[in-house]
């Protein structure tokens, strides 16, 4: 019952950033960030500390949850920006959260890992998978939100964000070149 409750708290401050302009604002506050020299392992410290819980770069250094960065090197940077400061303005295909309900009450929330005509395997954050049949389903929906935190400009400094950004056009892992 409990855990529950903070399903749902925890869902509609979620709905409530979506809908959250204020984003927006972070962005455009942050584009100095653009123009400023970056530094590479400045940027991979900001990596290991705030995205390698649930990113990889080219399947290293990190947990396979959300897509893996390695091709994110060819888009411009702002475009990059705009997705870890404004998750949820565009979520990556197969990233939705789906809010699982089953005939017994129990609901549970997770990304879809993978799916047969009989089950369905959801991952949950840390990576930990599930397997539900079916049958026991009632509804099924997508909550049309990341599962990528808002508000990461707390942890992260403008400059720290230049220095991130650098490393990401990189697209590799750093200590595997070295
Ligand atoms: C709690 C887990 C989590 C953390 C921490 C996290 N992300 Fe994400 N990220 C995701 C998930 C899940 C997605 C896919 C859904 C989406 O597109 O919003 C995603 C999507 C992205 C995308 C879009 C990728 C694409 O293919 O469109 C970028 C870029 C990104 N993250 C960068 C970062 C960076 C950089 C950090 C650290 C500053 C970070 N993320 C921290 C979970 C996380």
């Amino acid at each position: 019952m409990a855990q529950g409750n903070a399903a749902l708290k925890a869902r509609s401050r979620l709905l409530l950033t979506k809908k959250d302009d204020g984003r927006l604002a972070v962005v455009k506050a942050y584009s100095p960030a653009l123009s400023m020299t970056g530094n590479i392992g400045n940027g991979r410290n900001v990596f290991q500390k705030n995205c390698s819980t649930c990113h990889q770069i080219g399947g290293k250094s990190g947990t396979a949850y959300g897509p893996d960065l390695g091709t994110i090197r060819n888009r411009r940077p702002e475009s990059i920006m705009g997705d870890i400061l404004n998750p949820n303005l565009s979520i990556a295909d197969g990233f939705d959260i789906w809010s699982i309900e089953m005939h017994a009450g129990e609901a549970v929330q997770g990304l879809i890992a993978t799916e047969s005509p009989t089950a369905l395997t959801i991952k949950n954050y840390g990576g930990q998978e599930t397997v539900i049949a079916r049958s026991n389903i009632k509804s099924l929906k997508a909550l049309g939100m990341s599962v990528m935190p808002a508000g990461l400009e707390n942890q992260i400094s403008q400059q720290e964000m230049a220095d991130l950004l650098l490393y990401l056009k990189q697209g590799k892992d750093e200590t595997a070149a070295h």
